[in-house]
This record gives C-alpha cells, structure tokens and sequence, in this order.
C-alpha cells in the first residue's frame, strides 16, 4: 500500500493492455481497438491518468522526484468490473445441492434477514471489498439486502476506499420471510432517502433493484418504474429467465403479460440503464427487445453453472445486437475473480460451440462492462483524463502459471493463459482512484 500521493503524482512502469474498442470474435483483435505497450508508462496525478505512452517517450515530460513504481514483467489492465453481486450473500457460497428457489428459500433468504443489523452488514461489506480487491474488481453493480442499513454500510465502506461503485437497497413485498419483505410504500420512501443520501456521493451511483418479478407486487413494480421515469440517470437492475421453475411460476403470477420480459417492460423497467441478470432462456424476439432498449443481461457462468440454471447463448445476444456484461452473481456464483469468471464463460462457451477468445473476455471484463453500464467516460479503459482504476497481473504468480506464461508466443496466448490458470494469485496489486488498494505480498492486518 501506498501513503498519501505526493502533488507531482507516482509513475508505474510495466507492461500495458488496454482496449479501446470492442475487439470483436476473431482470433485477432479488430485494428485500432487494442493498446499494448511493452514498455509502459502511466502517470498518475489526484486520482486521474495525467498521461499514458510508451516509457521512453513520456519519461523526460515526468517531473523530478516523481514516485516511481515499478511493475517489468507483470501486466497492467484496466480494474475488473462485475455487473451484477450480491455482497450480501458472500458467507452462503457453496451451499450444497439446490436450484434457485430453494437455494432461495433454504440458504439465501435466511441469511439475508441477518443484514436488518448494521455490525453484520459492515463486517460483511468489508470482508466483501477486501476480496474484490484482491481479484483486481474495482468496481461492481451490487445487491444490497431490502434493509436501508445494508446500503448505508455498503456506501459508506466503498467511499472510504474512494472506490466507484453502483448499489441499491432490494426492492421485495412478497414470498419471502416477513423479516425480508418491505412495502411498496416503505420500499419508495427507503430508495428515495438512499438515493438523496448516495446518488452521485463522491465515486457512488444509485442502482434501483428490484429483486426479481416474484417478489414484487404489480403495484411496487409500478412505482419502480415511476422513479426510473423521473430519474433516468439511475441504473436499475434485476433478475430475468434464469431457470424454468422461475419463468413458469412468473406466467402464474402475471398471466396478462406476453412473458417474463414482458413484465418488467409493462411497468417501464427495461431502459439503458437496466441490468438483467442470467436471461438465459430467451427466445430471439426478447433478445431483440432488450437490444432496443439499449439495455444489458449480465452472464453470470459460475451461477449458472452452479445453480444448474442452463448454458447462456452469447451469441445469440451478439447477433441480435444485445450487449453482454460478465458478472460473478456471487453468492450464486462461485468466484468473485474476474478471471474465474472467464474461465467459466469459456467452458460454458465450448459446450454451445462458441469459445470466447482472450481478447473478447479481457475487452469484456473492462471496457466492455463499463461501457454496457454508461460508465466508460470514467472507467474500463486506461486513457489519459479517466479514473485511474488499474489491477496489475502476474504471469509468474505460482510455479505452474510461470510455467506455462514462459511457453506462450505472443500476447494472445498469454492473456488466455491468464484467464484459464488464474485465480487471485495471479492479482499483483489492484490501484483504485490513484491509490494502491491492495499488494498481494504484503501480510493484511487483522
Ligand atoms: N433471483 C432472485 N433472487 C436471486 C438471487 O439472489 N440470486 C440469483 N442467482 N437469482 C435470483
Ligand atoms: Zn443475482
């Protein structure tokens, strides 16, 4: 970890990947949308990229005393983004045997009802940033529990760290635990006091969530919508089509709506802004409606996996011009790694023969992420003038890693090494706001 940064800003030298455009399926990335530099510079001045380039070129612009840091033979990359967690649910992962609902009903929602007191929440909260930093995830789209104080704490942790993070309180007025359930009245009033509170507060954005269509009433889902209305510049996001057992207790529940996207439009949910979590069983024409709608479903392979939820058709959403965010839905999931979340994107990948090349999971894990949340003007890509939010890899982080970087041929190779050997070890440091957040070989104090 770093002391305060010092007015002339600190230097890392190493090597740099960045993109800064979508590299697109191929096994090369499409021309202009990749930044390598071997031997690279990036000066970082109050938080901000001051400037980006080769090392031989900006080091006679640097100022004399410059605090230099030096990263040869790892790799700096844009900080990790996941699109959709639960920090909530960080000490129910793994928990044996079960499906959705029931993983809901037996694991989830009981351990959520924890979160109504505030020292579990901020134990928790902090548990969960530690981990984030330590797989290089420097921001994510987070669901909090419907208790106000689960944001409030969450906030309130990710501001002391100067991280940029979205989050919200969970919106639920039925099935589900008394202890767990608001009401639309309260469910307003809490997200409004939130937002008042949070919204645009220093690095944190407001993220409306409501949980998913079964939890909430027709008439919460309808003053969602009428708060999205008045204020587009909020996220929303949610779950959509992640099991059958789901979809089919949905069309109970709304019998009038076309289908389960279809409930989330009637009620004006389905925006720019909007995240779906899993969509994995759609038909073409729902993909189509969220593509117009500009909005994003969030691939969560380790959930699905996990959950035996079923295999998400990337390029099904690709053809109908839907962007995909990656995300590790954890306590669904089974890793908060961005690379673990790669690894399983690619297996999920080869078996509906679609194998995702290491261009596209890196572009997707960084700019990709930022851009599918409206983000990229800050983060996802290390320009000069964006926030500097840097994870620093090591491709010799255990025995068989080195091993296996020491035989690739190109940065292709490497890069897909990474994400199929990699794992927390592999995340030298992570950098968020100017700042070194975490430093892998240094012992954490208790
Ligand atoms: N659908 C509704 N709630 C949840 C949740 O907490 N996790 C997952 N994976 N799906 C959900
Ligand atoms: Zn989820």
């Amino acid at each position: 970890m770093t002391n305060a940064a010092p007015s002339a800003g600190r230097l890392l030298r190493g090597p740099v990947v960045s993109f800064l455009n979508d590299p697109g399926e191929g096994d090369t990335p499409e021309p202009g949308s990749l930044l390598h530099l071997e031997d690279g510079a990036i000066w970082l001045v109050n938080g901000r990229i001051q400037a980006i380039g080769d090392y031989a070129e900006l080091a006679p612009q640097l100022p004399a005393g410059i605090e230099r840091v030096d990263y040869a033979g790892k790799l700096m990359m844009p900080g990790f983004i996941d699109s959709h967690v639960h920090y909530v649910q960080l000490d129910i992962m793994a928990s044996y045997g079960r499906q959705l609902l029931d993983w809901l009903n037996e694991y989830t929602f009981p351990e959520e009802c924890r979160f109504a007191e505030r020292a579990h929440a901020e134990n928790v909260a902090e548990a969960f940033l530690d981990e984030q930093l330590r797989v290089g995830t420097t921001t994510a789209q987070v669901f909090c529990t419907s208790h106000p104080v689960s944001v409030d704490t969450f906030f309130a942790a990710a501001q002391r760290r100067g991280l940029r993070m979205l989050a919200g309180k969970v919106l639920m007025d039925r099935h589900a635990p008394e202890a767990l359930t608001d009401s639309v009245d309260s469910g307003v009033r809490d997200s409004e006091r939130l937002i008042g509170d949070w919204h645009g507060k220093d690095r944190l954005g407001y993220t409306l969530t409501p949980r998913f269509a079964p939890t909430s009433s027709p008439a919460q889902l309808d003053t969602v919508g009428g708060i999205l209305r008045t204020a587009p510049d909020l996220h929303l996001q949610t779950h959509l089509s992640e099991n059958k057992g789901e979809i089919d207790w949905v069309a109970e529940l709304f019998p009038d709506c076309r289908d389960y996207l279809g409930v989330y439009e009637r009620y004006g949910l389905v925006g720019p802004r909007s995240t779906f979590a899993h969509g994995i069983h759609l038909d073409q024409p729902m993909r189509n409606r969220l593509a117009a709608a500009g909005a994003n479903i969030a691939f969560c392979p380790t959930s699905n996996l996990f959950l035996g939820s079923g295999l998400f058709d990337r390029l099904a959403c690709r053809e109908a011009g839907l962007n995909t965010t990656l995300a590790s839905d954890v306590g669904g999931g089974t890793d908060l790694s961005g690379l673990a979340t790669l690894k399983a994107a690619y297996q999920v990948g080869q078996l509906l023969g679609q194998p995702l090349t290491a261009w596209q999971g890196f572009y997707r894990l960084t700019l990709g992420n930022a851009r599918a949340l409206h983000l990229d003007t800050h983060i996802g890509s290390l320009r000069q003038g964006k926030e500097a939010d840097i994870v620093v890899l090591d491709p010799a982080a255990t025995p068989l890693l080195a091993r296996r970087s020491a035989r690739t041929r190109n940065l292709a190779e490497q890069l897909f090494a990474l994400m199929m050997l990699g794992d927390d070890r592999s995340v030298y440091a992570t950098w968020a706001g100017g700042e070194c957040v975490h430093q892998r070989d240094v012992a954490s104090t208790p």
